[in-house]
C-alpha cells in the first residue's frame, strides 16, 4: 500500500540524503542539482509557503518524496515534482500512485485549479510517471535545462482540476 504524509522534521535527514544523491538530483531543478541537502536546508524549504512536501510510504516504509513548488494560491496553480529514494522498490508504480494522491490534495483541500510539471527531455521514467498519473504534455521550452552536462529541452505537462 502506498500512502503520503506531510514531511515532518523527523524525516528531514532521510529526505535530505535522497536529495543529495547525484543519481537522483541530476534530474531535478537546478536549485537541487549537485548539492548536499542538510536538515537545515530542508527546514528552510518546508517553511516556505510556496512549497509542500509529502513523504511516500510503501508498506509503512518511507521510500520517496512528492512535492509541490511554486504554489500560487492567487492563481490556484502549483508545480509538482518527485523522487524515489529507496531504489529497491523502483518500477512498482509507487511514485505514480503518490503523484495521483498529491493531485487529489492539490485539487481538493488546497482548491488549486491547475498543476504542472516539467521534465528534462531525456527523463523517460518521469515522463511515464506523468502520463500514467493522467498529466498531458503541454509544450516545451527549448534548451532550457542541463541533463548530464548537455543542454536539453524542458518538456512541460499539465493537469486541470476539471479533467482530474
Ligand atoms: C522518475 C522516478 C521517480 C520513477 O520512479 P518509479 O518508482 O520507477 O516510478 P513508477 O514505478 O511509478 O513508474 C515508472 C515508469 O517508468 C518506466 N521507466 C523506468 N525507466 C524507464 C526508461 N529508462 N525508459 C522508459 N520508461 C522507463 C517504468 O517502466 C514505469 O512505467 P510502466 O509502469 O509503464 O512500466 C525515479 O526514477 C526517480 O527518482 N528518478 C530521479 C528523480 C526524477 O527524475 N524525478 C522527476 C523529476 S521531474
Amino acid at each position: 500500500m502506498t500512502t503520503i504524509e506531510e514531511l515532518a522534521p523527523d524525516h528531514f535527514e532521510l529526505v535530505g540524503g535522497w536529495l543529495s544523491d547525484p543519481a537522483t538530483n541530476r534530474w531535478l531543478a537546478s536549485e537541487w542539482r549537485g548539492r548536499s541537502v542538510t536538515s537545515v536546508v530542508m527546514g528552510v524549504a518546508v517553511r516556505s509557503k510556496r512549497n509542500r512536501f509529502f513523504v511516500i510510504r510503501h508498506d509503512g516504509q518511507p521510500c520517496g518524496l512528492v512535492a509541490l513548488a511554486a504554489v500560487d494560491i492567487g492563481d490556484r496553480v502549483a508545480m509538482i515534482w518527485y523522487l524515489l529514494g529507496d531504489k529497491s522498490v523502483s518500477g512498482q508504480g509507487i511514485i505514480t500512485q503518490a503523484v495521483k494522491q498529491v493531485t487529489q490534495v492539490a485539487f481538493g483541500e488546497m482548491h488549486l485549479c491547475s498543476l504542472y510539471a516539467w521534465i528534462m527531455a531525456d527523463n523517460l521514467a518521469s515522463r511515464r510517471v506523468l502520463e500514467k498519473a493522467g498529466f498531458r504534455e503541454a509544450g516545451r521550452i527549448r534548451q532550457a535545462t542541463c541533463s548530464g552536462g548537455e543542454q536539453v529541452d524542458r518538456v512541460y505537462f499539465d493537469m486541470a482540476a476539471e479533467s482530474a
